[in-house]
This record gives C-alpha cells, structure tokens and sequence, in this order.
C-alpha cells in the first residue's frame, strides 16, 4: 500500500553512456539509477580512457575527450550485455574496434550476429579470433540503406552509434521502435546528431561531424514500475506508481485491467487497485514494442499462479525465458513449460522456500512470489536482481512488505 517513486531506465541509460564515447565534450545524464549494470558500464567507459563523475543527487557526468582505447576488454564484456552498444560507439568515433563475446543474463542464446552483419553492411571488415573480432573500416558507401530482418533493440542502437558521426547517411529500415531507442535519438540530437523518423521503424541518420556537451533528463524505468505492479497484484495491494512512463505501458495497463485492476492513469502516475483475486488470462505473449515486454514476464508469473484459472504464457523473444520456473514450482506454482509456452495453473497456494535468483527479472519474479507466498522465503542470488532494481528491498518495503536484505549474515 502507498506510493513509490520509479527509478531511472536502465535500458536508456547504458546505451547513453557507450554514446558518450561519441561526444566531443561532456554528457551529464540526470538521474541515472544507481544499479550495478550502471557501474560496470561505467568501469568500461573509464578503461577505455573516460572520465566519470557521479554525484550525490544521482547525476551522472561523462567526458570522452581522452578515450584512445578501441578495445573492449574481455574480462568486463563478459560481464554486462550492452558493453556491445561499445561497438558502434568506437567505430562511430575511432573508424576501429575491438570486442569480445558479451555476458549479461542467461535468457537464451543471445548471439551477436546482427550486429556483426550490419556493421559490415555499414562497410566495415570484421577478423574473429577466439571470441574477440576486430572491425576496420573497408569501403565506406556515402548512402547505405540496412533492412533488418527482425527488430533488434541492440542491433538497432549499435547502427544509430555508428552512423552519427561521419559522412555517411543511413536509412534503417525495420529499426525496433522501443521507448528506449527513442530516447537515445532524442538525447543524441540534444548533442547535434540529425536524425530523422525518430519514434518509427524507419530512421534516417545523416552523420555529422561534431556532437557537443549534452545535458539529458534520464526516462522512467518502465520495466521497474510493471514489476512493482505485479507486486500489487500478487498481494492485493493498492499503489501509486509516481514518475512513471504511462504512455509507454498501455499494453501492461491492458493486462492489468485484464487480471481484474481498477487503475488511475495520472499524466506520469498510475495508482493500481489490485483485486482480492486476480482474474486467469487465457493467452498472453511478449511481443516487441508496443506488445507485452519480455522483461516483464517473469514477474507476471506469480501473479498468475493465484489467479482464479489457468493461463498460458508464450515468449516469443528469447528462446529461453522460463528459467525461473523450476524455482516457482519449488514454492508451490504449477508451471509447465513446453518450448515457448508457459502454462500456468491458477488457484495455487504459493509457501515460502529458499529459492536462487539465475538472473534479473526472474529474480525480481522470486522477490514477488515471495510476498504472497504464506511463510518465509529466501531469495538469493541477489546480485542478478540488483544490475536492474536500484533498491527494490527499500521500495517494497516502503509499500509495506515484510522484507530485508541479508548480506554476509547480517540485515539491512
Ligand atoms: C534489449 C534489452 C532487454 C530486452 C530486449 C528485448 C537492453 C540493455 N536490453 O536486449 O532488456 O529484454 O531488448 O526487448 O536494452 N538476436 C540475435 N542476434 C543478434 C542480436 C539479437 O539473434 O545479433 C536475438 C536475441 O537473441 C533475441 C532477439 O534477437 O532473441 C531480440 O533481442 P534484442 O532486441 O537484440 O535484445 P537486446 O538488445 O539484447
């Protein structure tokens, strides 16, 4: 019950920092969340030869000038996905890069071959030797026209990065439309980028030859506020979400209403009435934006696990998203999977168990199911939840959830 203010975006900001390697000047991000995905973005902005400061009010200030590094080095890419949106970023800036085989969560294959193949599209040559590729400048076309045949978010912001500077003009047709990329264009021409179609799936970039000092207000965090509403839902609970991207969330409201919500859509507040018992869903799917997020489908889980009926889930991004299942069923969800698809038996009693967080969402998923569950659980494996949610334990707890974190024996 109450209200809770909505971090920074994540998925905005981290492909804002790689920008920075662009920007013949400083980049002061405001109100970047203080997560940990943030920090090793940070880490490999600063060996790359960046200079970061951080301030106390969460504003973040990035200045390039003496980036003379191509290369990203291996032992922080394993750590973080977007250290590929580096990519694009030294090409753009250096015409040279080197990368390794990027980590990040274990939702899929998650290979990088897009954005191998359209960097060489864009007309550079790439050599691979065991695990790192290196990309140099070949034949650079002025025109270049790129048809992507799925919309890849990553894909799509590494193309923007690398055809920002320069001669080049660059049409990218099918380009991903989530909020996200929308901001990076948005920040990018506050620094003097042109960039035309901005918010569609086509997008014009004619390269410049500068990008100067840039001071950009960081989005809400749409995937936070849809977690946080699932936290409602799966406790009845009555929330106002406040700093929150509504219009970005039309489909997760749809949902909502769905399930059995009554909801309040303020200009950039949404207040969620959750019912006793939540309503089954027959079908869901993820889709890419405008459709259900895929970051946000884990922590639907246990909402549906108590809702009045069954509900079949189908993910149709990433080829391997239910890994937190097995977990859930340990505290008492009937979940079966079966390739993409998800069904989920309503009507269950959740109880607390000691359950291991494998990665973000299906952490903050466990995090849900443990507050309606009856009894105690134990989440670990919490450094996964914290490269996305800046302090869910403080925010749940402020809306009235029974909840600490334990860190070497001791609570917070
Ligand atoms: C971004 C988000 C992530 C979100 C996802 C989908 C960030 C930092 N992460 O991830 O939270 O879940 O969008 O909305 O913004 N693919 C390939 N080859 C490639 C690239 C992608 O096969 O070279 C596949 C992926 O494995 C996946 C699909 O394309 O199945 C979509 O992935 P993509 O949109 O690229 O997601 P990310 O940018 O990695």
């Amino acid at each position: 019950m109450g209200q809770v203010e909505i971090q920074g975006s994540k998925n905005a900001v981290l492909p804002m920092i790689a920008a920075a390697v662009l920007v013949n000047g400083t980049v002061c991000l405001k109100g970047c969340p203080q997560i940990s995905d943030i920090d090793d973005m940070i880490k490999l902005f600063e060996a790359l030869g960046g200079r970061v400061v951080r301030k106390a009010n969460r504003d973040i200030v990035l200045d390039g000038k003496d980036i003379h590094s191509v290369k990203v080095e291996r032992e922080y890419a394993g750590k973080i996905r977007a250290s590929i949106l580096y990519l694009g970023a030294i090409l753009g800036r250096m015409g040279e890069a080197m990368v390794a085989k990027p980590g990040g969560c274990v939702i899929g294959k998650r290979p990088i071959d897009q954005h191998i193949f359209q960097m060489k599209n864009l007309g550079y040559r790439v050599d691979e030797k065991s695990g790192e590729y290196y990309f140099y400048s070949e034949k650079r076309e002025s025109n270049v026209t790129l048809q992507l045949p799925y919309s890849s978010v990553g894909v799509t912001e590494n193309i923007i990065l690398a055809s920002v500077l320069g001669n080049q003009t660059v049409c990218v047709r099918n380009a991903a439309i989530e909020p996200e990329i929308r901001s990076l264009c948005l920040f990018l021409k506050k620094a003097g980028a042109l960039i035309e179609g901005i918010g569609t799936s086509e997008l014009m970039i004619h390269g410049v030859h500068r990008l100067k000092d840039v001071v950009f207000e960081v989005p809400a965090d749409r995937i936070v506020a849809g977690t946080y509403a699932f936290a409602a839902m799966s406790t009845g609970g009555v929330i106002e979400l406040c700093h929150v991207p509504v219009n970005e969330l039309e489909c997760v409201m749809k949902l909502l209403l769905r399930l059995g919500a009554i909801l309040d859509i303020r200009e950039d507040s949404l207040t969620i009435v959750a019912p006793k018992v939540c309503n089954r869903i027959g079908y869901v799917e993820t889709g890419i934006y405008p459709g259900f997020p895929t970051d946000l489908q884990s922590p639907l889980l246990p909402v549906l696990c108590m809702a009045d009926g069954n509900s079949v889930v189908c993910e149709k991004i990433f080829e391997n998203r239910f890994g937190v299942v097995d977990e859930l069923n340990k505290m008492g969800a009937k979940i079966s999977v079966n390739g993409t698809k998800a069904t989920v038996f309503g009507k269950s009693r959740l109880t607390g168990a000691s359950v291991l967080a494998k990665e973000l969402r299906g952490g903050a998923a466990l995090i849900i199911a443990g507050l309606s569950a009856r009894g105690e659980s134990q989440v670990s494996g919490i450094s996964y939840i914290e490269r996305g949610y800046e302090d869910i334990v403080r925010d749940l707890r402020f809306l009235g959830a029974d909840i600490e974190k334990i860190t070497n024996g001791e609570t917070f």
